[in-house]
């Protein structure tokens, strides 16, 4: 059996007795903070896949000096918005780009900046956190699902992962709105993650494959959560696009 190790300072109690002269008392000791980060980070259900991601191990690509500099500046954006957080001028962060840019990877490094420095922190797949929301309208679901949404409203810093990324309906479109608006209005922060394009973000709208004859506009993220919700989510949020980088998993495979 693993022995859990006692804090040699405080034997585990997170107290330290403090003592001077004829003076004693106690004080918080130092491992508290570092538990109260391992903690959160635990709560924060970062998937597996992304639990290291950092900005350390963010590689910019050797190939391609355009694309290099240009992730290079994301990068320095992102790592910006985590060091200045919450007095930075935007309380919110939204990356959109194609697959694979390191969108999801950059937003989790910086959500465990945050964690590091004591937020709470919570990370929520787009789709599985309708899907859960919707469960918990059906009485016979577990409470996980039934607190699903007050989670979204509620939580210190949400990241919302691949924003838009499922069918439209009325009610994906209120649900979205209101937990955008919610945070918004309440100042609450969002990190949020897109590969849909955004006229505004810079992107091409228009769909060259499809070149002969004429061509195809792209669903936008307009299209999937609603205008309301998008441009109260452009209000509070940074927005940086990725660069057409080569896809990391395709890079990585070479
Ligand atoms: N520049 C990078 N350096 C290191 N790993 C990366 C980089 N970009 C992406 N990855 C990794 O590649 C995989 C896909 O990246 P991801 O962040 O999921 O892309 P996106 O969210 O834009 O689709 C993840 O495992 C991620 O950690
Ligand atoms: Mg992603
Ligand atoms: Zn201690």
């Amino acid at each position: 059996m693993p022995t859990e190790t006692v804090c040699p300072n405080c034997g585990g109690s997170g107290w330290k007795i403090i003592e001077r002269a004829d003076l004693s008392g106690a004080e918080r000791c130092d491992c508290v903070f570092g538990e109260r980060a391992r903690r959160l980070e635990e709560n924060a259900a970062i998937p597996p896949l992304y639990r290291n991601a950092s900005f350390d191990n963010f590689a910019l690509p050797r190939d391609n000096p355009i694309a290099s500099r240009d992730l290079a500046n994301v990068l320095l954006t992102v790592k910006a918005f985590s060091r200045e957080f919450p007095t930075g001028k935007h309380l919110g962060l939204l990356l959109v780009g194609e697959p694979g840019t390191g969108k999801t990877h950059l937003a989790v490094a910086a959500l465990r900046i945050l964690i590091g420095r004591g937020f709470e922190g919570l990370f929520f797949d787009y789709q599985n956190l309708l899907d859960r929301i919707r469960a918990g309208y059906n009485q016979a679901s577990g409470s996980a699902d039934r607190e699903a949404y007050r989670f979204a409203l509620d939580t210190e810093v949400l990241l919302l992962d691949d924003l838009g990324a499922h069918r439209v309906t009325d009610w994906v479109e209120d649900t979205v709105t209101s937990i955008i608006t919610y945070r918004c209005n309440n100042k609450k922060p969002l990190i949020a993650t897109t590969n849909l394009p955004d006229p505004d973000a810079g992107s091409v709208m228009i769909d060259r494959s499809t070149a002969l004859g004429k061509p195809d506009y792209k669903t936008s993220l307009a299209d999937r959560i609603g205008s309301r919700a998008r441009s109260r989510l452009f209000e509070m949020c940074k927005v940086v696009r990725m660069p057409l980088v080569e896809d990391y998993r395709l890079r990585r495979s070479i």
